[in-house]
């Protein structure tokens, strides 16, 4: 029987409790599907900060690198700034395990009423692969002359050859996968330099994949188009920043924050990818104990997906599925419900 190891970082805010209530849900299926792992905890994140100083220990990443995959609940906290807890923890992995891919599906499930009027389950179905190594979100820039009038702040984004490449030919293989159809997102009438350098990789890349259907749109146009005609993308593939905006509106027109599953993804065998629900740590609900645990059980999904534990991954996907399809089905409130973040899980678990 095959066995993984799995680190688990919890986080803060609601994360920890998604990430407690889904466990044994995501035990279950993969020992009714003939697998199983282990799970090693880390209690990283916000309270580790106020308690040593810095998110996660030193050697964090040689610690999490032997693993077979990572799995995040949020971070985030309304006592420390944003960027501490975003550059103390996530991005360092993102980057020190060259996750480039990051993989976000937009599904909208039946049962499930979009805030856009006259979609149905199955019309709002893509995925976006978002550069998660460079781009807007690289650490170069610096601030000058604090406290003077004339204080300056420089922010430089970096697109290289080779991050393009693989972020867009990743991309292009899940099109050929899927409908056929890739929409790159940019700015490249107003960013002359970085976007027209995108343009031009998807151009070349696209030689290798003559079967797919390509349609470029400014990122303005995009967001306007996301709302206006969801029905019709397939893999849309985007910058860091883009990525990052563009899959908040996936995550809204198909129903929640509690529903979007992510993948940081290291496709080749040196680093473990991680996976995460989109969602942050919802300081507004945290303690109420009526987070919505599916982003979490089908970021799971995805995890085991990638381990190449299929079975296992379709249990969990078709259990959401099924239970979202279910008028009688206990929901979250985000969904409409009145039930806790505990009853979905059992009921989930009946369902397997
Ligand atoms: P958020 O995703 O935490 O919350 C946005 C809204 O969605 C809130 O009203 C929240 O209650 C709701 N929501 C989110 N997840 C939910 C769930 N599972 N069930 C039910 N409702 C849910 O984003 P926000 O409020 O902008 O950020 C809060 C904190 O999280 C900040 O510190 C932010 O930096 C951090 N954050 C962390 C992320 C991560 O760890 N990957 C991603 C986004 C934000
Ligand atoms: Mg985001």
């Amino acid at each position: 029987m095959d066995s993984y190891d799995i680190a688990v970082i919890p986080g803060d805010g609601i994360g920890p409790e998604v990430v407690d209530a889904a466990l044994p849900l995501v035990e279950d299926a993969a020992d009714e599907t003939g697998f199983a792992f282990e799970t090693t905890r880390f209690d990283w994140g916000t309270e580790y900060y106020l308690d040593n100083g810095e998110m996660m220990p030193e050697d964090g990443l040689d610690r999490l690198a032997d693993f077979d995959a990572v799995f995040l609940g949020a971070v985030g906290h309304p006592e420390v700034p944003d960027h501490v807890t975003l550059h103390g923890l996530l991005l360092p992995i993102r980057k020190g395990f060259d996750q480039y891919v990051c993989k976000r599906p937009n599904v909208l499930f039946e049962g499930i009423e979009s805030p856009l009027r006259g979609y149905e389950s199955g019309d709002i179905d893509f995925v976006v692969y978002r550069e998660n190594t460079e781009g807007e979100y690289a650490d170069v820039g610096g601030r000058e002359h604090r406290g003077f009038e004339h204080e300056t702040a420089v922010q430089s984004a970096l697109f290289t050859r080779q991050g393009t490449e693989r972020i867009v030919r990743a991309a292009f293989e899940a099109a050929t996968e899927r409908e056929g159809s890739l929409t790159s997102i940019t700015k490249s009438n107003a960013q002359a330099h970085s976007m027209v350098f995108w343009d031009d990789v998807v151009a070349d890349v696209s030689d290798e994949f003559p079967s797919v259907d390509v349609e470029r749109l400014l990122v303005d146009a995009g967001a306007m188009d996301l709302i206006r005609r969801p029905d019709e993308f397939d893999v849309l593939v985007a910058s860091n920043l883009f990525g990052d905006i563009l899959t908040d509106i996936g995550a809204q027109i198909t129903g929640s924050m509690g529903l979007a599953p992510s993948g940081n993804i290291h496709p080749g065998d040196e680093y473990p990818s991680m996976f995460e629900p989109v969602h942050g740590s919802a300081p507004d609900i945290v303690g109420d104990g009526v987070a919505n645990p599916l982003a979490t059980v089908l970021s799971w999904s995805m995890l085991f997906e990638d381990l190449g534990e299929q079975q296992a991954a379709d249990a969990l996907w078709d259990g959401v599925a099924d239970q979202l399809a279910d008028e009688s089905a206990p929901r979250t409130p985000d969904l409409g419900g009145t039930a806790g973040t505990g009853d979905v899980v059992a009921d989930l678990r009946s369902r397997l």
